[in-house]
């Protein structure tokens, strides 16, 4: 809080309103406007593009610079020097582990990667072709049957192994969702193996083989973990506190902020990038598909492209760019046809004028979508992956949430429906 206020004056209202002004550590002030309430008038922001809805500890992200600081530390430096694991203790706990923290964290977390055999029977229920996100949705939601001795959102303790459970088998559901899909048994995991090669063995592994995971694919996973760790007020997050803040019990929570990120315009973007360039299939065809995402009547975005809140550069991207560099030089994949349509695009994109003005640049998805494919993931597991490196930032939201002071998140809306009219008897209608 500051001394500045902000006032507001309403044509035909002799008084005007004091609004406080928030100061943060660093971006915008904040006008407070929780009093307006009182003074019979709302504010009015669909798609919050405005709108401040809680105070976090958490991220931080600068749009016009292309800054994401997570507990301070920018991304590309925890994309470098850390690991997944250590950056999610830094999401939970405020401050990076050391030496001995890490070690024990991570014996933690392998302690929890089991699923119970009862949700193996429960996934095995769905439809093979099911897209895996319905089945995570489902399967993640069906968790909290499994856990009513630690359900108590008000006792810390009961918080912790909750957020210890979920970022352990969110790889374990996922790499399920993949197997039952082409219908090879589920592999257990594998604890001595770290966050990132533990998932792949799950995926590619077979009971029937020795587990061999490529340790520069396992290192661009871990990677793409990080870089999709936490992301400030997302859809999705913004949706885990919403269900949150009723008390709904966490795995509901983490459930529904799976479903927000299913949409195309947030996570389903990596998957969208791979049917555009699917659907583009020929270098040849770029210009066309360039042409018909400029056209304003023309619903055809290109997917991967632009941001809500990044007008610079998406600094994960770029992370996640070089990543992509290493892993299509360690598969010998360069000369892939829909990776050099892929390189053609970014290239015509960031030089199209178009592109330039509204500063669409190219977004995390885009190049995650690419190494994904490159590593052999199927397209419509690319959320899934998102989802599980984001299930840390989701539950971290939640967990400060509740920790503080909060209420029920109950929007109000600006009416323009009719106005109170009485009902005319059925046969007069
Ligand atoms: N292709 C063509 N034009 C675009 C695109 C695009 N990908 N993105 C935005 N525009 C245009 C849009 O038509 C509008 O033009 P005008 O001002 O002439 O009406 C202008 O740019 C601003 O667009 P907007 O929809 O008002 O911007 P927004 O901030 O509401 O939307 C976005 C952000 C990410 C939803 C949008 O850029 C988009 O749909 N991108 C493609 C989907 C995508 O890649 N999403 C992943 C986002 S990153 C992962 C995550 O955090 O979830």
């Amino acid at each position: 809080m500051t001394d500045k206020k902000a006032t507001l004056s309403i044509e035909g209202r002799a008084d005007a309103v004091e609004l406080p002004i928030l100061t943060g550590t660093l971006g915008p002030d904040v006008i407070d406007v929780a009093s307006l309430t009182g003074n019979g008038v709302f504010t009015f922001d669909p798609g919050f593009t405005s709108t401040a809805s809680c105070e976090s500890k958490i991220t931080f992200i600068d749009g016009n610079e292309g800054v994401l600081l997570h507990r301070g530390y920018p991304i590309n430096d925890l994309a470098e020097n850390t690991t997944y694991l250590e950056t999610c203790y830094l999401l939970l706990n405020g401050e990076l582990p050391d030496g001995t923290q890490k070690a024990d964290f991570e014996n933690l977390i392998s302690s929890h990667t089991m699923v119970n055999r009862s949700i193996e029977q429960f996934l095995s229920g769905f439809s093979y072709d099911a897209h895996p996100m319905s089945i995570m949705c489902g399967v993640v939601a069906a968790m909290s049957s499994f856990y009513h001795d630690s359900l108590d959102i008000a006792n810390p303790q009961h918080r912790k192994i909750t957020a210890h459970r979920l970022i352990a088998k969110m790889p374990t559901l996922a790499a399920m969702c993949y197997k039952h899909y082409i219908g090879q048994p589920y592999m257990y995991p594998k604890n001595n193996m770290s966050y990132a090669e533990n998932f792949l063995h799950m995926m590619f592994g077979t009971p029937c083989e020795e587990p061999n995971v490529n340790p520069v694919l396992a290192k661009a996973m871990d990677k793409l973990f990080i870089l999709h760790a936490d992301h400030e007020q997302n859809a999705s997050t913004s949706t885990v506190r919403l269900a949150g803040s009723s008390g709904a019990n966490p795995f509901s929570c983490i459930a529904a902020g799976i479903a927000a990120l299913w949409g195309p315009s947030h996570g389903g973007a990596n998957q969208a990038v791979l049917e555009m360039l699917n659907e583009i299939g020929d270098e040849k065809n770029i210009d066309t598909f360039v042409k018909r995402a400029k056209d304003k009547n023309d619903p055809f975005r290109l997917m991967g492209f632009g941001h809500r809140v990044y007008k610079n550069f998406d600094p994960r991207a770029k992370v996640m760019k070089e990543a992509c560099d290493e892993v299509l030089a360690e598969l010998g994949m360069e000369n892939d046809p829909l990776l050099k349509i892929a390189k053609r695009l970014e290239q015509i994109a960031l030089e199209d004028d178009y592109f330039v003005s509204k500063k669409l640049y190219p977004n995390v998805d885009f190049y995650s979508g690419i190494i994904m494919k490159a590593i052999g993931i199927p397209t419509e597991m690319f959320t899934v992956i998102f989802a599980t490196g984001r299930t840390v930032g989701w539950i971290a939201h939640w967990d400060e949430m509740i920790s503080n002071s909060y209420k029920i998140g109950r929007p109000r809306q600006l009416y323009t429906g009719p106005s109170e009219r009485a009902v005319t008897p059925i046969g007069d209608r």
